[in-house]
């Protein structure tokens, strides 16, 4: 079980080095199961890096460019986020899909570039509510994972996140066999192109207005390896929370 926040655009210094302390010491204090991972904007990484130390919480970052350095001014490289002692990288996020044009193409990319830079990926699909209502999740979200999974791809590298557009950060989500489905269909276009084995040990996160109330019902539903939170991983009490009503408590 994968237990991932993702922190946007938010947090000032004191902000992320708080909220990954208490992190850390929630982490330490009991035994979990689940694999947890932070992903603070670019300017915390290395407070918060430092802030958990010796707790078994994995650095993730939210983009990277494709090229390893160069000009590119305003980017981060794949390199530079290693160096900062990041494992992950949050990639095709439907923020930078919407907000910076990304195309699937191009995320497959900077996913081949993360990887060879030592990176993990953790790779986001999802509908928009026009999509949705059109009939059309499915074909689009196959259609996302087959154009933005990198050709190196395996369980032990990549990660896909489901999260529903309209589920962001609105408090809707959807039903537990709306969910279920999607998955599903992810495991089959994973297995077309990875085969059953590998398909079946990649993780397929479900993301979208995840609180510590529904986390229960998502996370034991069939192909939901863990949870990828926007909002509720702002606060300490409410990701740990998550991560216990998903069963990472032992
Ligand atoms: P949310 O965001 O939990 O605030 O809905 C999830 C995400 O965008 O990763």
């Amino acid at each position: 079980m994968m237990i991932a926040g993702n922190w946007k655009m938010n947090g000032l210094s004191a902000d992320g080095v708080n909220l990954a302390k208490e992190i850390a010491s929630a982490v330490k204090e009991t035994k979990r199961t689940c694999e947890f991972v932070v992903c603070p904007p670019f300017t915390l990484l290395s407070l918060v890096k430092k802030a958990l130390r010796g707790a078994k919480v994995a650095l993730g970052a939210q983009d990277c460019h494709t090229a390893e350095k160069g000009a590119h001014t305003g980017d981060i490289s794949p390199v530079m986020l290693k160096d900062l002692g990041c494992e992950y990288v949050i990639l095709g996020h439907s923020e930078r899909r919407a907000d910076h044009h990304e195309t699937s193409a191009l995320v497959k990319t900077k996913a081949e570039s993360a990887h060879n830079a030592g990176l993990k990926t953790i790779i986001c699909i999802g509908e928009t509510l026009a999509q949705r209502e059109a009939g059309k999740t499915i074909d689009v979200c196959s259609k996302q994972v087959r154009e933005s999974l990198p050709n190196d791809a395996k369980a032990g590298n990549t990660v896909i996140a489901y999260e529903p557009v309209w589920a962001i950060g609105t408090g809707k989500t959807p039903t537990a066999s709306e969910v279920e489905e999607v998955h599903a269909q992810v495991r089959k276009v994973l297995s077309a192109k990875l085969g059953k084995t590998e398909a079946g040990k990649m993780r397929i996160l479900y993301g979208g207005s995840v609180k510590p109330s529904n986390a229960k019902e998502m996370l034991a539903l069939e192909d939901v390896d863990g949870a990828l939170i926007g909002g509720a991983s702002l606060k300490s009490a409410d990701f740990m929370a998550i991560a216990d009503n998903a069963g990472c408590r032992c």
